[in-house]
């Protein structure tokens, strides 16, 4: 059962929204897991809006020394689990790579954030080297998601950063989690986007479609790397 991690060490890089568009996303369909292992706990905090999606159960009692078990319990227990992180390079961090199936990167489009993006990159470089030692083959499915991209317009810098990420054999998502509202009102609504007032939030609908093509890049993407 695929277990997503969401790494970045850059803070405000997208990776709690990420985690829970993915997982709201995906729990209209299947049972999911979000382990928040960020020690600020915003997904736990999200929760406490009480309109979680029945399919979505929150872990918020992870630390370094039973991460691996909380993500292992999980595993067994729901098709999905998706780690969310804090943002630093912790052992936290290493102990959910080595039980990821999947790594997801939230970068937003800037040189800057880009060469944090590297980092992440980085720890799953050694993770896969270890790992070489016992299975030869081995390597760790990840992508970098752009985030808080504009919907309308397709700047240079972004253009460059991903052409460059891509010619140095970088996985991108071809998806962008836009800058939209509705993705900064699940968390002041505690709630889904899918559950949001239409009046007073805007962009609503088009926030659910890119919710909708980025879950369905991931199950494409772990398909193509044969992780059921
Ligand atoms: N696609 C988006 N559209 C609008 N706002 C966004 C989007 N992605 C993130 N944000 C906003 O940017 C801020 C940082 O996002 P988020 O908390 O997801 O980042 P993070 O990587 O989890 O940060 P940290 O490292 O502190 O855990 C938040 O205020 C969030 O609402
Ligand atoms: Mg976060």
């Amino acid at each position: 059962m695929p277990t997503i991690v969401i790494v970045s060490p850059k803070g405000g890089a997208g990776k709690t929204t990420s985690a829970l568009v993915l997982a709201t996303q995906l729990a209209l369909k299947a049972k999911v897991t979000i382990i928040d292992a960020d020690p600020n706990h915003p997904v736990d905090t999200w929760m406490t809006g009480g309109n979680v999606p029945e399919n979505l159960t929150v872990i918020s009692d992870a630390d370094e020394n039973s991460i691996a078990d909380r993500i292992d319990e999980a595993a067994n227990l729901s098709p999905f689990v998706i780690v969310d992180l804090e943002g630093t390079a912790s052992k936290m961090v290493l102990l959910a790579v080595s039980r990821a199936d999947f790594v997801v990167i939230p970068t937003q489009g800037s040189e800057l954030d880009a060469k944090q993006a590297s980092v992440a990159l980085e720890v799953i470089k050694q993770h896969e080297k270890m790992m070489r030692r016992v299975s030869p083959e081995f390597s760790l499915p990840h992508a970098v998601l752009l985030t808080r991209t504009s919907p309308s317009i397709r700047s240079r810098t972004l253009t460059y950063i991903r052409k460059n990420m891509m010619d140095s054999g970088i996985p991108v998502f071809d998806c962008e989690l836009h800058e939209r509202d509705a993705f900064k009102a699940m968390f002041s609504f505690r709630c889904a986007l899918q559950d949001l007032p239409e009046e007073g939030v805007s962009g609503v609908k088009k926030a659910i479609a890119n919710a909708n093509a980025f879950a369905s890049e991931v199950i494409q993407l772990l398909r193509n790397a044969e992780i059921k």
